[in-house]
């Protein structure tokens, strides 16, 4: 059955931590892939996973940077994190870290797809995609196709979207930006194409393994993602001051409250049954009206199950990859 794009009435909030929804939840025993877990929300990610005893699987793009980012939580090996390399930009690199993993004969009951490049300036990868859309959604399309069997029954699959996916439906008659690129209806773009992902993926899993699939924007948390915009742009967005001061009269997140949209789609008993939903402070969000500014909520076209399906048809020809085929 399809989830109402409404809100449940959790009980957390934008205030709540990864930690908050974690209390009470023993995840012994569980293994957990999150991309891009050595970083900003994925590195709180990580961490709160593992306190809650869960085994996280960090695919890094940087593995020198991730074990020395995740050095806190102790001796690697016996210390439930374990780091292996995956460029999500390289459809070669995903085939190989997917085929190790594979090869450990391991299930994943948790999934988050929290890696991303925002704004960044234009840049080609692999047979000449957009940097954006190929990082953000082209890796992990593959990745989580790839990595399918692993997935077991009743599993997670969280795609980590972002309300930046406003600025952009999918541009269906010019897909890799041949013309015209501007680097945040990229973003848009690929974010919005995170969301479709966890339509369609849902669609499939609910109907085959019971594997569930939830989108989600996280907050406004300043991490290394704004690595790509210059100060001035970030002045001029009146987050921070010429000082590179925070304005308090805007509500950032801290990194722990940023992951826990994150972390209770990929855990709580409160979505049981559910998926197919892109979710805001730790509860579902409802549809926003399409002039609406940035307040909230989700754009229609970014849950319209057609548009998922059509998204999933081309990302399949643009990979090769397709678990569902
Ligand atoms: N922060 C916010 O305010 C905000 C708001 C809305 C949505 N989001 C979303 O939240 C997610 C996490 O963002 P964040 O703030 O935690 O950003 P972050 O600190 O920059 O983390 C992003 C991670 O993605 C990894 N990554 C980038 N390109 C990669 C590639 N080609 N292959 C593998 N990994 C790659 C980065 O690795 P390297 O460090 O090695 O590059 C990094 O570990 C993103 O999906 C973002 O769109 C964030």
């Amino acid at each position: 059955m399809t989830t109402p794009q409404h809100k449940i009435g959790s009980g957390f909030g934008a205030e709540s931590t990864a930690d908050d929804v974690l209390r009470g939840i023993d995840l012994s025993g569980r293994l957990a892939v999150v991309t891009g877990g050595y970083s900003g929300l994925g590195l709180e990610t990580t961490r709160a996973l593992v306190r809650a005893g869960a085994h996280v699987v960090v695919p890094a793009r940087r593995p020198d940077a991730a074990r020395s980012a995740l050095g806190d939580l102790g001796d690697p090996g016996d210390s439930g994190v374990e780091v292996d390399e995956l460029d999500l930009g390289d459809l070669a690199s995903v085939e190989a870290f997917t085929a190790r993993f594979l090869r450990s004969g391991r299930p994943i009951d948790l999934m988050i797809d929290s890696a991303a490049v925002m704004a960044c300036p234009e840049t080609r990868v692999g047979p000449g995609w957009k940097a954006q859309f190929a990082t953000n959604h082209l890796g992990h399309f593959a990745l989580v196709n790839r990595l399918w069997p692993a997935l077991a029954s009743g599993a997670r699959v969280v795609s980590v979207s972002s309300a930046g996916h406003r600025r952009s439906g999918i541009r269906w008659d010019d897909l890799m930006f041949e013309h015209d690129y501007e680097k945040w209806t990229a973003y848009g773009q690929a974010k919005t194409a995170n969301v479709l992902f966890a339509v369609q993926l849902d669609a499939f899993g609910r109907s085959s393994s019971g594997v569930r699939a939830f989108a989600l924007h996280p907050g406004g948390i300043l991490t290394p993602l704004q690595r790509h915009l210059p100060r001035e742009e970030m002045v001029a967005f009146g987050w921070i001051d010429e000082q590179g001061n925070l304005n308090p009269d805007i509500d950032f997140k801290t990194p722990s409250q940023g992951a826990a949209t994150q972390t209770w789609a990929a855990t709580s008993p409160q979505l049981d049954g559910m998926g197919g939903v892109y979710l805001e402070d730790c509860d579902i969000a409802e549809v926003a009206p399409d002039d609406q500014k940035f307040t909230g909520g989700v754009r229609s076209y970014a849950v319209d199950p057609e548009q998922a399906a059509r998204l999933w048809t081309l990302s399949a020809e643009l990979t090769g990859v397709n678990a569902f085929a």
